[in-house]
């Protein structure tokens, strides 16, 4: 029988940092995830010393691979709307090698690794056509798939419709925030879904973050959408298990 391909994958978020090691082959975790509150404010320094402690706690020498909130392009963090603006321009990929003393490390961003691990292993597993992951959380991640391959680094959850980023009235902080009615919400993002449908041609939606556990909440109530529109299947272990498998 073929050994696991173990590495540590790591889902950096405004709240949380989760982790475990992780089965890229099956897509299952091989600890128990840990999860520390991500520091505030939440810079670079303080974000890599919580990652140590991890590392450290699930005694973890190996290659890891990072979903981070923001979009990374040759290693280095271009955008980070939901963390601490130090991160803009910070040399993510050798910074962290060298502090976590990792000779394999990705970094890539968050959604897109969500979306690799339902594509693989969840919701969205023998999709072709194209395929989006959107994430309804604090922010809103996107990740485009075709025939699946994924087509890195969109930022569609800050597309501007009616002069306003559509985090800020789509994303289920948004909700919460302005403690909005699901049927209110479900409508906001009826609209921000056949918007990217429009422009994309989106054949399957796969809806991620909190709300794909409720999506009797929201989905029978998307009636402008015409695309296929489900919810992510694998909750919040998409992150750590797509952030390892960005490094496989
Ligand atoms: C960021 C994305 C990220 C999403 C979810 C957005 O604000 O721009 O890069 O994927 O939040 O964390």
């Amino acid at each position: 029988m073929a050994r696991a391909k173990k590495i540590m994958g790591v889902d950096i978020g405004g709240t949380g940092i989760k982790a475990a090691i992780v089965d890229v082959a099956k897509g299952e975790l091989i600890t128990e995830r840990v999860r520390l509150e991500t520091p505030q404010p939440a810079t670079p320094a303080a974000v890599l010393s919580t990652i140590k402690k991890i590392k450290k706690e699930l005694d973890w020498s190996g290659p890891i691979g990072c979903g981070f909130p923001g979009s990374i392009k040759e290693g280095v963090v271009h955008r980070a709307p939901n963390l601490d603006p130090s991160w803009v321009g910070y040399e993510i990929v050798n910074k962290f090698k060298k502090s976590l003393g990792c000779d394999r490390l990705v970094v890539g961003n968050d959604a897109d690794a969500a979306g690799l691990a339902e594509l693989r292993f969840g919701a969205a597993k023998g999709l072709s056509g194209t395929v989006m992951m959107v994430t309804l959380g604090t922010g809103i991640g996107t990740a485009l798939f075709y025939n699946g391959v994924l087509i890195p680094n969109t930022e569609l959850g800050h597309l501007e419709m009616k002069g306003e980023d559509a985090e800020a009235f789509a994303s289920n902080s948004a909700r919460e925030n302005n403690d909005w009615s699901w049927k209110k919400w479900s409508k906001q993002v009826d609209r921000y879904l056949s918007k990217l449908e429009y422009y994309l041609g989106v054949d399957v939606f796969v809806i991620g973050g909190g709300v794909s556990k409720k999506p009797e909440k929201f989905i029978p109530r998307l009636e402008k959408v015409a695309s296929t529109v489900v919810a992510a299947d694998m909750g919040n272990l998409a992150g750590i298990v797509g952030a390892a498998s960005l490094a496989a």
